[in-house]
């Protein structure tokens, strides 16, 4: 077992290191040189006029990532917790019904998928596993090609259903110039990763912070899911309360939590609207003597009310999602590794569910 682990400590942790790999198989031969071409196979070929995503666990995180990828491009979509749409399936119409599952055995998802395909949808699989029950039972599939995964956490299975998303919807509801200005910052994923994991500082933040009260996650739009991630990340596998937020929320509830014993993760891209409202948020916390940690590419003034900051390269929001989730997963696993925590194989979890 510990030749599996090449040196590393866990799993976990070797599978956090192997995304530049990872994405380099999903993305290889699959998106051009110039930016201007996405070839899927057949699965590029469909037209969705509207979508819903079902899914659990970290993958129900890629799932709000998928959706909103189409709402942006002007295509109706939805996310779906897998175990609620089996039992209270919405309208379908014409829409197309994509389960996420990485293993492509979640009980749950492959029950939705089923009650979507009985009530004569057309079904796509996003997953990792060629032959799983999830290929076998949908219409298409479409695969991540993220390679074995052994941590009870996914990690690098994350990031392939992330960039897989963005390919489906380059190829089949976006334009020419969309495709031109996310293609290369795909593209630039490996080595944008890299470049988070040879400089990130989360293990001193994890270390400050592992004896924390509760670890709370802001972000909008992309850096939502995001947030809700870092936030599952960290209870699997460290046993600590956290909460991911979308930013906007905090105000209406959550914000009475805050104290100066519950950091704040916030997730701030780019200088335009969607960091300055976060940014603002950033200021109701601090307020409130949060110890705030800005992950940022620094194109915004987050940093000017942070206390503490971990970096990500400057990207297409779309790719900023990928590397603001890896400096989270390096949180939760070196906030896990001070604690003490099993940290491949958490108590109470399996990798893969197949019970409903
Ligand atoms: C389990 C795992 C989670 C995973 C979820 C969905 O609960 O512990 O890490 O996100 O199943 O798995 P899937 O294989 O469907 O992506």
């Amino acid at each position: 077992e510990e030749t599996g682990k090449s040196g590393y400590d866990h799993y976990m942790l070797k599978e956090i290191n192997e995304q530049p790999r990872a994405l380099r198989q999903c993305l290889r031969a699959r998106v051009d040189e110039l930016g201007s071409s996405v070839d899927i196979d057949t699965v590029g070929d469909l037209s969705p006029s509207g979508l819903q995503f079902v899914a659990c666990g970290t993958s129900y995180h890629a799932a709000l990532y998928g959706a909103r990828l189409f709402e942006q491009a002007g295509i109706p979509a939805r996310a779906y917790l897998a175990s609620e749409y089996a039992t209270s399936p919405p309208p379908i119409g014409d829409d197309l019904v994509v389960g996420i599952t990485q293993s492509g055995e979640t009980a749950d998802t492959l029950s939705a998928l089923r009650e979507a395909k009985r009530r004569g949808a057309e079904t796509l699989a996003v997953t990792n596993t060629v032959g799983s029950t999830a290929t076998r039972e949908c219409d298409h599939a479409l695969y991540i090609r993220s390679g074995p995964e052994i941590g009870v956490a996914a990690t690098k299975t994350f990031a392939g259903q992330l960039a897989a998303l963005n390919l489906f919807a380059l190829a089949t509801a976006e334009d020419s110039q969309t495709r031109r200005s996310v293609i290369p910052a795909l593209r630039d994923l490996p080595g944008d990763i890299q470049s988070v994991l040879d400089n990130s500082t989360a293990a001193e933040i994890a270390e400050q912070y592992a004896d924390a009260e509760s670890f709370f996650f802001i972000g909008r739009r992309y850096q939502y899911p995001v947030a809700l991630e870092g936030a599952l990340k960290l209870k699997e596998i460290s046993y600590e309360h956290a909460e991911g937020f979308a930013a906007g929320e905090l105000k209406h509830g959550p914000l009475a939590l805050v104290t100066d014993q519950t950091p704040v993760f916030a997730l701030v891209v780019g200088d335009g609207e969607i960091a300055r409202k976060t940014v603002g948020n950033i200021k109701e916390v601090e307020a409130r003597d949060a110890p705030v940690v800005a992950v940022t590419d620094g194109q915004s003034d987050a940093e000017l009310y942070a206390d503490h900051v971990l970096e990500i390269p400057e990207t297409h929001p779309r790719a900023a999602a990928l590397l603001t989730n890896v400096q989270l997963q390096l949180v939760a696993y070196h906030v896990a590794n001070n604690l003490g925590r099993p940290i491949d194989k958490p108590r109470n979890l399996a990798k893969s569910v197949t019970v409903e």
